[in-house]
């Protein structure tokens, strides 16, 4: 332990005050199937999840956030392995257990819920079947029809759970939308009643309405079955619209945990700041839309200090001399009470700088030209539609795809061309 790190004491999370469901201490894992031997990909990570809690886990492609994950349930991919640490489920040591036994405890305890819902269903199988073959012996006795009807009328109480009709029991995936089908996989996902649901970027694949509504599904879902749940997203605004709790990921280490209103209103991290300002919410307008310069370092070229170091604007050397640690914040930014922690050995000395006005640069939305009904047609535009139409003829009819569209795009301007899946973008 460092000596801030004896200062400061250990790096808290917040108690869960329903008891705690899962913890994760000092989880390493590496890639163990290269030459030169194992190379480590996660570096010691710590979380905790309360019973019926929501936390999020953030942080770019290849953060570590899915890896994490799937150590907890026992799904690490090939080429991977546990090289210390502890994940306690229920008070439970589960790292270490067998396949046999981790089977057991997924679905009755832990469940993945994928990004692509077709990962998890079977193409060739009903919907009905797939939430049918998850749910526990129901009481149908020995007479088989009765157990069959049972059967039948939990699966339909399953779809009403998650917004769909009865119909869908007897339909295929490939049969529904995005949304619906991701609504199935929960169906089937939480068919066993678990204790903790861990979602891996479930709307990734959706468009904005789908996102939105899956995402108030799997938090309802969560709250009236008094479930943990863990979100896993690369949006921190998804995570903290949704979740209690945020914990953000950065090369295979958490760089700052705190609740979601406190990491929005005033992240302790360069990280989780660049984050922020690289998606600015709608009410914000930039002159040129901020990004974090760089990208994630791979497992095995990581120097020794701060990971987030090249691409931190606030580096010093005092930032590669040693291993960072995820350590307890008081004072500015943190609320009494709570328990926030920053990785930041420069916190919090820079945390005023973060989210300094000159750092989020405010430029009035450009106005564009010819978007009002009526309005003259830009001279110099780069793109003008009038009144587009396009219909599709087909043996079963025709389908209008386009009716009287009319877009206007400037030079030297970017126009957002927004909506649902099948709207005709
Ligand atoms: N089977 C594997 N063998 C070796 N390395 C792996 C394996 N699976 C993942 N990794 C590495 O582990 C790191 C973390 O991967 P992980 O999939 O957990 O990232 P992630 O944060 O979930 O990213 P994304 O947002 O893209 O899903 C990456 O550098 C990845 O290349
Ligand atoms: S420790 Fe240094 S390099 Fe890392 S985030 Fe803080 S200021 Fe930036
Ligand atoms: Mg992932």
């Amino acid at each position: 332990m460092t000596a801030r790190a004896a200062m400061a004491g250990h790096a808290a999370t917040a108690p869960a005050a329903t008891g705690q469901l899962l913890a994760v201490d000092g989880l390493r894992v590496s890639a163990t199937a290269g030459p030169g031997g194992p190379v480590p990909i996660l570096e010691g990570i710590s979380l905790e999840v309360g019973r019926g809690e929501c936390i999020g886990i953030v942080g770019e492609s290849g953060s570590g956030k899915s890896l994490a994950m799937r150590a907890v349930a026992g799904l690490l991919p090939s080429g991977t392995g546990v090289t210390g640490g502890s994940v306690r489920i229920d008070g439970r040591e589960v790292l270490g257990l067998s396949p046999r036994e981790h089977h057991a405890l997924r679905g009755r305890r832990v469940t993945l819920l994928m990004q692509d819902p077709f990962t998890m269903l079977h193409p060739q199988l009903t919907c009905g079947r797939q939430i049918a073959d998850g749910l526990r012996d129901l009481d149908g006795g020995r007479n088989l029809r009765r157990a069959k009807a049972a059967r039948r009328a939990e699966v339909e109480r399953r779809l009403a759970e998650v917004g769909l009709g009865p119909d869908v029991a007897d339909r295929y995936p490939h049969e529904l939308s995005g949304g619906m089908r991701q609504r199935v996989a929960a169906a089937a996902a939480l068919a066993g009643d678990p204790e903790l649901l861990i979602a891996d970027e479930p709307t990734t694949a959706l468009d904005a309405a789908s996102q939105s509504a899956v995402l108030d599904l799997l938090r309802g879902l969560q709250r009236s079955r008094h479930m943990g749940l863990v979100l896993i997203t690369h949006d921190l605004r998804v995570a903290f619209s949704a979740c209690d709790r945020v914990y953000v990921l950065y090369a295979g280490q958490v760089l700052e945990h705190g609740s979601s209103h406190e990491l929005e209103s005033g992240p302790l991290h360069p990280y989780t700041a660049g984050l922020l300002a690289s998606e600015p919410s709608v009410h914000e307008r930039f002159a040129e839309l901020p990004a974090i310069p760089g990208s994630v370092p791979a497992p095995g070229s990581r120097g020794p200090g701060c990971p987030f170091a090249d691409r931190c604007a606030h580096a010093a050397p005092v930032c590669r001399s040693e291993p960072v640690e995820l350590l307890p914040q008081v004072g500015a930014g943190t609320a009494e009470g709570t328990s926030r922690s920053s990785a930041c050995v420069r916190m919090p000395g820079i945390g005023g700088a973060l989210l300094a006005p000159s750092a989020r640069t405010v430029a009035e939305p450009a106005a564009v030209p010819g978007r009002e009904p009526g309005a003259e047609p830009v001279p110099d535009a780069a793109l003008v539609a009038v009144s587009v139409d396009r219909t599709f003829r087909s043996s079963a009819g025709d389908h209008t795809a386009l009716l009287d569209v009319s877009l206007t795009v400037p030079r030297n301007t970017v126009v957002a061309l927004v909506g649902e899946s099948g709207s005709g973008k």
